[in-house]
Protein backbone atom coordinates (compact mmCIF):
# COMPACT_ATOMS: atom_id res chain seq x y z
CA UNK A 1 0.00 0.00 0.00
CA UNK A 2 1.13 3.85 -0.68
CA UNK A 3 -0.43 6.59 -0.17
CA UNK A 4 -3.31 4.79 1.00
CA UNK A 5 -3.55 2.98 -2.49
CA UNK A 6 -4.02 -0.35 -2.85
CA UNK A 7 -0.95 -1.57 -5.44
CA UNK A 8 -2.54 -3.82 -7.78
CA UNK A 9 -0.85 -6.23 -10.34
CA UNK A 10 -2.50 -7.07 -13.15
CA UNK A 11 -1.64 -10.30 -14.87
CA UNK A 12 -2.97 -11.11 -18.71
CA UNK A 13 -3.57 -7.39 -20.27
CA UNK A 14 -5.34 -9.06 -23.38
CA UNK A 15 -9.07 -9.06 -24.06
CA UNK A 16 -10.72 -8.51 -20.67
CA UNK A 17 -7.26 -7.55 -19.04
CA UNK A 18 -7.59 -3.75 -20.86
CA UNK A 19 -10.97 -3.72 -19.27
CA UNK A 20 -9.54 -4.17 -16.26
CA UNK A 21 -6.42 -2.22 -16.64
CA UNK A 22 -8.92 0.71 -17.88
CA UNK A 23 -10.59 0.88 -15.36
CA UNK A 24 -7.81 0.29 -12.20
CA UNK A 25 -6.32 3.41 -13.70
CA UNK A 26 -9.75 5.18 -12.67
CA UNK A 27 -10.07 3.90 -8.92
CA UNK A 28 -8.92 6.52 -6.61
CA UNK A 29 -8.15 4.14 -3.34
CA UNK A 30 -5.86 1.79 -5.31
CA UNK A 31 -3.52 1.63 -8.31
CA UNK A 32 -2.18 -0.93 -10.97
CA UNK A 33 1.50 -0.76 -11.35
CA UNK A 34 2.33 -3.65 -12.80
CA UNK A 35 1.25 -5.98 -15.23
CA UNK A 36 2.55 -9.52 -16.60
CA UNK A 37 1.80 -11.10 -19.99
CA UNK A 38 4.23 -13.05 -22.49
CA UNK A 39 2.87 -11.08 -25.32
CA UNK A 40 5.81 -8.32 -25.93
CA UNK A 41 2.88 -5.80 -27.70
CA UNK A 42 0.29 -6.37 -25.17
CA UNK A 43 3.24 -4.93 -22.29
CA UNK A 44 4.16 -2.02 -24.84
CA UNK A 45 1.07 -0.66 -24.72
CA UNK A 46 0.92 -1.34 -21.10
CA UNK A 47 3.63 0.90 -21.01
CA UNK A 48 2.01 3.57 -22.67
CA UNK A 49 -0.43 3.34 -20.53
CA UNK A 50 1.65 4.39 -17.90
CA UNK A 51 2.39 1.17 -15.78
CA UNK A 52 6.25 1.09 -14.97
CA UNK A 53 6.73 -2.71 -13.94
CA UNK A 54 6.52 -4.88 -16.97
CA UNK A 55 7.43 -8.55 -16.43
CA UNK A 56 7.12 -11.29 -19.23
CA UNK A 57 6.24 -13.70 -16.87
CA UNK A 58 3.85 -13.95 -13.79
CA UNK A 59 6.05 -15.57 -11.30
CA UNK A 60 8.20 -12.26 -11.57
CA UNK A 61 5.59 -10.15 -10.72
CA UNK A 62 4.47 -12.36 -7.91
CA UNK A 63 7.60 -11.96 -6.59
CA UNK A 64 7.45 -8.00 -6.00
CA UNK A 65 6.69 -7.45 -2.25
CA UNK A 66 4.70 -4.24 -3.07
CA UNK A 67 2.12 -5.87 -4.84
CA UNK A 68 -0.79 -6.27 -2.57
CA UNK A 69 -3.45 -8.01 -5.13
CA UNK A 70 -3.40 -9.21 -8.18
CA UNK A 71 -6.55 -9.22 -11.13
CA UNK A 72 -5.56 -12.84 -13.01
CA UNK A 73 -7.01 -12.62 -16.57
CA UNK A 74 -5.43 -14.96 -17.76
CA UNK A 75 -6.64 -17.48 -20.90
CA UNK A 76 -8.63 -20.14 -18.23
CA UNK A 77 -5.96 -22.89 -18.46
CA UNK A 78 -3.92 -21.33 -16.89
CA UNK A 79 -6.06 -20.02 -13.65
CA UNK A 80 -4.75 -22.51 -11.70
CA UNK A 81 -1.20 -22.55 -11.21
CA UNK A 82 -1.73 -18.81 -11.51
CA UNK A 83 -4.06 -18.81 -8.73
CA UNK A 84 -2.14 -20.91 -6.29
CA UNK A 85 1.46 -19.21 -6.90
CA UNK A 86 -0.49 -15.96 -6.29
CA UNK A 87 -1.81 -17.68 -3.22
CA UNK A 88 1.38 -18.86 -1.96
CA UNK A 89 2.69 -15.23 -2.73
CA UNK A 90 0.49 -13.92 -0.20
CA UNK A 91 -1.21 -11.87 -2.90
CA UNK A 92 -5.07 -11.51 -2.40
CA UNK A 93 -7.10 -12.27 -6.33
CA UNK A 94 -8.98 -11.65 -8.57
CA UNK A 95 -9.44 -14.74 -10.96
CA UNK A 96 -11.64 -13.94 -13.74
CA UNK A 97 -14.47 -16.72 -14.88
CA UNK A 98 -14.76 -19.56 -15.37
CA UNK A 99 -12.59 -20.24 -12.01
CA UNK A 100 -10.36 -23.09 -13.25
CA UNK A 101 -10.68 -25.99 -15.76
CA UNK A 102 -11.82 -28.85 -13.10
CA UNK A 103 -13.74 -29.19 -10.04
CA UNK A 104 -9.98 -30.55 -9.06
CA UNK A 105 -8.39 -27.39 -9.42
CA UNK A 106 -11.13 -25.54 -8.61
CA UNK A 107 -11.10 -27.05 -5.44
CA UNK A 108 -7.30 -26.46 -5.26
CA UNK A 109 -7.46 -22.86 -5.74
CA UNK A 110 -10.28 -22.46 -3.06
CA UNK A 111 -7.86 -24.45 -0.68
CA UNK A 112 -4.96 -22.48 -1.20
CA UNK A 113 -6.95 -19.12 -0.65
CA UNK A 114 -7.78 -20.65 2.65
CA UNK A 115 -4.63 -21.69 3.54
CA UNK A 116 -2.60 -18.46 2.80
CA UNK A 117 -5.11 -15.85 4.17
CA UNK A 118 -5.81 -14.56 1.40
CA UNK A 119 -9.41 -12.91 -0.09
CA UNK A 120 -10.50 -14.71 -3.20
CA UNK A 121 -12.83 -13.14 -5.74
CA UNK A 122 -14.47 -14.47 -8.89
CA UNK A 123 -14.63 -12.08 -12.22
CA UNK A 124 -18.51 -11.84 -12.83
CA UNK A 125 -19.45 -8.72 -13.41
CA UNK A 126 -23.27 -8.96 -14.37
CA UNK A 127 -23.31 -8.85 -9.98
CA UNK A 128 -22.47 -5.59 -10.16
CA UNK A 129 -25.25 -4.53 -12.74
CA UNK A 130 -28.03 -2.54 -11.06
CA UNK A 131 -31.07 -3.88 -13.16
CA UNK A 132 -30.11 -7.37 -11.69
CA UNK A 133 -29.72 -6.10 -8.31
CA UNK A 134 -32.90 -4.40 -7.90
CA UNK A 135 -34.38 -7.63 -8.91
CA UNK A 136 -32.94 -9.12 -6.62
CA UNK A 137 -33.89 -6.89 -3.71
CA UNK A 138 -37.58 -6.65 -6.13
CA UNK A 139 -37.56 -10.81 -5.66
CA UNK A 140 -37.05 -10.45 -1.55
CA UNK A 141 -39.21 -8.22 -0.88
CA UNK A 142 -41.97 -10.12 -2.73
CA UNK A 143 -42.65 -7.94 -5.59
CA UNK A 144 -42.65 -10.57 -8.12
CA UNK A 145 -44.07 -13.34 -6.12
CA UNK A 146 -43.11 -16.92 -6.72
CA UNK A 147 -40.77 -17.47 -9.72
CA UNK A 148 -42.06 -20.26 -11.97
CA UNK A 149 -39.91 -19.55 -15.07
CA UNK A 150 -37.02 -17.29 -16.03
CA UNK A 151 -35.98 -17.02 -19.17
CA UNK A 152 -32.00 -16.46 -19.59
CA UNK A 153 -30.48 -15.46 -23.06
CA UNK A 154 -26.92 -14.35 -23.41
CA UNK A 155 -25.95 -14.62 -27.16
CA UNK A 156 -22.66 -12.48 -28.93
CA UNK A 157 -19.83 -13.32 -31.51
CA UNK A 158 -18.25 -15.38 -28.69
CA UNK A 159 -14.32 -15.31 -30.11
CA UNK A 160 -15.95 -14.84 -33.50
CA UNK A 161 -16.38 -11.00 -32.70
CA UNK A 162 -15.31 -8.56 -35.51
CA UNK A 163 -11.74 -7.56 -34.50
CA UNK A 164 -11.19 -4.17 -35.73
CA UNK A 165 -12.93 -2.57 -32.88
CA UNK A 166 -8.71 -2.21 -31.11
CA UNK A 167 -9.96 -3.65 -27.88
CA UNK A 168 -10.51 -7.49 -28.68
CA UNK A 169 -6.17 -8.99 -29.91
CA UNK A 170 -6.52 -10.27 -33.05
CA UNK A 171 -6.11 -12.53 -34.32
CA UNK A 172 -8.16 -14.57 -32.25
CA UNK A 173 -6.45 -15.79 -29.61
CA UNK A 174 -5.48 -20.01 -30.08
CA UNK A 175 -6.61 -21.21 -26.58
CA UNK A 176 -10.24 -20.06 -27.68
CA UNK A 177 -10.50 -22.75 -30.12
CA UNK A 178 -8.96 -25.62 -27.78
CA UNK A 179 -11.13 -26.86 -25.11
CA UNK A 180 -8.50 -28.29 -23.58
CA UNK A 181 -7.24 -24.50 -22.50
CA UNK A 182 -10.70 -23.17 -22.71
CA UNK A 183 -12.61 -25.87 -20.89
CA UNK A 184 -15.68 -26.09 -23.32
CA UNK A 185 -17.68 -23.54 -25.82
CA UNK A 186 -20.39 -21.25 -25.57
CA UNK A 187 -21.88 -22.82 -22.57
CA UNK A 188 -18.58 -22.64 -20.47
CA UNK A 189 -17.90 -19.19 -21.52
CA UNK A 190 -21.45 -17.17 -21.40
CA UNK A 191 -23.29 -20.05 -19.56
CA UNK A 192 -21.24 -19.68 -16.62
CA UNK A 193 -22.42 -15.69 -16.49
CA UNK A 194 -25.72 -16.85 -16.15
CA UNK A 195 -25.45 -20.15 -13.82
CA UNK A 196 -23.34 -17.54 -11.50
CA UNK A 197 -25.99 -15.11 -12.08
CA UNK A 198 -29.40 -17.32 -11.57
CA UNK A 199 -27.87 -18.72 -8.62
CA UNK A 200 -27.56 -15.14 -6.82
CA UNK A 201 -31.29 -14.88 -7.66
CA UNK A 202 -32.81 -18.11 -7.19
CA UNK A 203 -30.53 -20.04 -4.86
CA UNK A 204 -28.77 -23.32 -6.26
CA UNK A 205 -29.33 -25.64 -9.28
CA UNK A 206 -30.57 -29.12 -8.43
CA UNK A 207 -30.45 -30.35 -11.83
CA UNK A 208 -29.92 -29.20 -15.68
CA UNK A 209 -30.42 -31.18 -18.69
CA UNK A 210 -28.66 -29.27 -22.36
CA UNK A 211 -29.00 -29.51 -26.28
CA UNK A 212 -26.02 -28.59 -28.00
CA UNK A 213 -25.26 -26.21 -31.19
CA UNK A 214 -22.48 -26.71 -33.57
CA UNK A 215 -23.42 -24.68 -36.42
CA UNK A 216 -19.58 -24.11 -36.93
CA UNK A 217 -18.83 -27.77 -36.92
CA UNK A 218 -16.29 -26.99 -34.15
CA UNK A 219 -15.25 -29.56 -31.57
CA UNK A 220 -17.26 -27.22 -28.66
CA UNK A 221 -20.53 -26.27 -28.93
CA UNK A 222 -21.11 -22.75 -30.06
CA UNK A 223 -24.54 -22.58 -28.42
CA UNK A 224 -26.86 -24.64 -25.84
CA UNK A 225 -29.95 -24.45 -24.60
CA UNK A 226 -30.64 -25.90 -21.06
CA UNK A 227 -33.38 -26.53 -18.67
CA UNK A 228 -32.16 -25.91 -15.26
CA UNK A 229 -34.29 -26.75 -11.85
CA UNK A 230 -34.01 -24.50 -8.73
CA UNK A 231 -34.13 -25.15 -4.91
CA UNK A 232 -37.13 -22.40 -5.09
CA UNK A 233 -38.91 -25.05 -7.44
CA UNK A 234 -38.09 -22.15 -10.33
CA UNK A 235 -37.09 -23.27 -13.97
CA UNK A 236 -35.05 -21.62 -16.08
CA UNK A 237 -33.94 -21.46 -19.91
CA UNK A 238 -31.07 -20.76 -20.76
CA UNK A 239 -30.05 -19.86 -23.68
CA UNK A 240 -26.39 -19.09 -24.65
CA UNK A 241 -24.72 -19.10 -27.71
CA UNK A 242 -21.75 -17.18 -30.20
CA UNK A 243 -23.78 -17.10 -32.98
CA UNK A 244 -24.37 -13.67 -33.59
CA UNK A 245 -22.91 -10.48 -34.58
CA UNK A 246 -25.76 -8.69 -32.41
CA UNK A 247 -25.05 -8.67 -28.57
CA UNK A 248 -28.43 -9.39 -26.21
CA UNK A 249 -28.46 -10.53 -23.02
CA UNK A 250 -31.82 -10.53 -21.15
CA UNK A 251 -33.76 -12.19 -18.78
CA UNK A 252 -37.61 -12.53 -18.49
CA UNK A 253 -38.91 -13.39 -15.09
CA UNK A 254 -42.52 -15.02 -14.72
CA UNK A 255 -43.70 -14.49 -11.48
CA UNK A 256 -46.95 -15.07 -9.46
CA UNK A 257 -47.65 -11.43 -9.12
CA UNK A 258 -45.99 -9.45 -11.63
CA UNK A 259 -43.40 -10.09 -15.17
CA UNK A 260 -40.13 -8.29 -15.08
CA UNK A 261 -38.43 -8.08 -18.21
CA UNK A 262 -34.00 -6.98 -17.98
CA UNK A 263 -31.74 -6.41 -20.88
CA UNK A 264 -28.23 -5.14 -20.97
CA UNK A 265 -27.39 -3.90 -24.02
CA UNK A 266 -24.63 -1.90 -25.69
CA UNK A 267 -25.42 1.97 -26.09
CA UNK A 268 -25.35 4.08 -29.77
CA UNK A 269 -22.15 4.54 -30.22
CA UNK A 270 -23.59 8.49 -29.59
CA UNK A 271 -24.96 7.62 -26.12
CA UNK A 272 -21.58 5.60 -25.66
CA UNK A 273 -19.59 8.87 -26.61
CA UNK A 274 -21.54 11.26 -24.02
CA UNK A 275 -21.23 8.56 -21.36
CA UNK A 276 -17.45 8.40 -21.87
CA UNK A 277 -17.48 12.35 -22.05
CA UNK A 278 -19.59 12.92 -19.20
CA UNK A 279 -18.37 9.40 -16.88
CA UNK A 280 -15.38 8.53 -18.24
CA UNK A 281 -16.91 5.23 -18.36
CA UNK A 282 -20.07 3.82 -20.61
CA UNK A 283 -23.14 2.41 -18.98
CA UNK A 284 -22.40 -1.03 -20.69
CA UNK A 285 -19.36 -1.60 -18.88
CA UNK A 286 -20.30 0.35 -15.27
CA UNK A 287 -20.94 -3.43 -13.76
CA UNK A 288 -16.86 -4.24 -14.82
CA UNK A 289 -15.68 -1.25 -12.98
CA UNK A 290 -17.89 -1.27 -10.02
CA UNK A 291 -17.05 -5.16 -9.57
CA UNK A 292 -13.29 -4.08 -9.56
CA UNK A 293 -14.25 -0.71 -7.56
CA UNK A 294 -15.39 -3.26 -4.89
CA UNK A 295 -12.81 -5.64 -4.83
CA UNK A 296 -10.60 -2.81 -3.41
CA UNK A 297 -13.04 -1.79 -1.18
CA UNK A 298 -13.40 -4.97 0.42
CA UNK A 299 -9.57 -5.06 0.46
CA UNK A 300 -9.32 -1.93 2.00
CA UNK A 301 -12.34 -3.12 4.73
CA UNK A 302 -11.05 -6.62 5.25
CA UNK A 303 -14.25 -7.84 4.45
CA UNK A 304 -14.47 -11.27 2.28
CA UNK A 305 -15.69 -10.34 -1.51
CA UNK A 306 -18.53 -12.41 -3.14
CA UNK A 307 -18.70 -13.76 -5.41
CA UNK A 308 -16.37 -16.71 -3.42
CA UNK A 309 -14.27 -19.09 -5.16
CA UNK A 310 -17.11 -21.76 -4.02
CA UNK A 311 -19.61 -19.84 -5.97
CA UNK A 312 -17.15 -20.67 -8.89
CA UNK A 313 -16.90 -23.85 -8.17
CA UNK A 314 -20.74 -24.33 -7.78
CA UNK A 315 -21.18 -22.97 -11.39
CA UNK A 316 -18.08 -24.91 -12.85
CA UNK A 317 -20.06 -27.70 -11.45
CA UNK A 318 -23.37 -27.06 -12.81
CA UNK A 319 -21.57 -26.65 -16.14
CA UNK A 320 -19.95 -30.22 -15.62
CA UNK A 321 -23.45 -31.73 -15.23
CA UNK A 322 -25.34 -29.95 -18.01
CA UNK A 323 -22.40 -31.73 -19.99
CA UNK A 324 -22.97 -34.54 -19.15
CA UNK A 325 -26.63 -34.98 -19.09
CA UNK A 326 -26.93 -33.85 -22.81
CA UNK A 327 -30.19 -34.46 -24.47
CA UNK A 328 -31.07 -34.34 -28.64
CA UNK A 329 -34.00 -33.74 -29.77
N1 LIG B 1 -15.62 -11.34 -16.90
C1 LIG B 1 -15.81 -11.21 -18.20
O1 LIG B 1 -16.76 -10.57 -18.62
C2 LIG B 1 -14.83 -11.86 -19.14
C3 LIG B 1 -14.80 -11.44 -20.47
C4 LIG B 1 -13.86 -12.03 -21.33
C5 LIG B 1 -13.01 -13.01 -20.86
N2 LIG B 1 -13.09 -13.42 -19.55
C6 LIG B 1 -12.19 -14.47 -19.05
O2 LIG B 1 -10.90 -13.87 -18.90
C7 LIG B 1 -9.89 -14.80 -19.26
C8 LIG B 1 -9.03 -14.19 -20.38
O3 LIG B 1 -9.81 -14.01 -21.53
P1 LIG B 1 -9.36 -12.98 -22.67
O4 LIG B 1 -10.42 -12.99 -23.70
O5 LIG B 1 -8.98 -11.69 -22.07
O6 LIG B 1 -8.06 -13.72 -23.25
P2 LIG B 1 -6.91 -13.11 -24.16
O7 LIG B 1 -6.28 -14.24 -24.85
O8 LIG B 1 -7.45 -11.96 -24.94
O9 LIG B 1 -5.88 -12.49 -23.08
C9 LIG B 1 -5.04 -13.28 -22.30
C10 LIG B 1 -3.70 -12.55 -22.11
O10 LIG B 1 -2.86 -13.41 -21.33
C11 LIG B 1 -1.56 -13.40 -21.89
N3 LIG B 1 -0.88 -14.65 -21.51
C12 LIG B 1 -1.04 -15.89 -22.04
N4 LIG B 1 -0.26 -16.78 -21.40
C13 LIG B 1 0.38 -16.09 -20.42
C14 LIG B 1 1.30 -16.46 -19.40
N5 LIG B 1 1.73 -17.72 -19.24
N6 LIG B 1 1.77 -15.49 -18.58
C15 LIG B 1 1.37 -14.19 -18.73
N7 LIG B 1 0.51 -13.79 -19.68
C16 LIG B 1 0.02 -14.73 -20.51
C17 LIG B 1 -1.79 -13.27 -23.39
O11 LIG B 1 -0.62 -12.76 -24.06
C18 LIG B 1 -2.96 -12.31 -23.43
O12 LIG B 1 -2.53 -10.96 -23.50
C19 LIG B 1 -10.60 -16.09 -19.64
O13 LIG B 1 -10.60 -16.97 -18.56
C20 LIG B 1 -12.01 -15.65 -19.98
O14 LIG B 1 -12.97 -16.66 -19.71
C21 LIG B 1 -13.97 -12.85 -18.70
Amino acid sequence: MENNKLQLGLIGAGGVGQLHLKHGLMLKNAQITAVADTAKPVLERAKTQGIKNLYPTYTELLKNPKIDAVIIALPTHLHHTCALQAAEAGKDILLEKPITLTIKEANDVILAAQRNSIKLMLGYPMRFNKHFLKLKTDLADGLIGDVENVHATYVCAGPFVHRDDGHSPAPVPDWWFNTQLSGGGALTDLGCHIINLLRMLFGEIVDIKAQFGYRYSMDFEDSAMCLARFTSGTLAAINVGWYAQQYLLRLDVLGSVQHTSIGHMPPKTLSAAYQMFTQGISEFNKPHFDELQYFVNCLHTDQEPSPTGLDGLKDLEVIVKAYENKITL
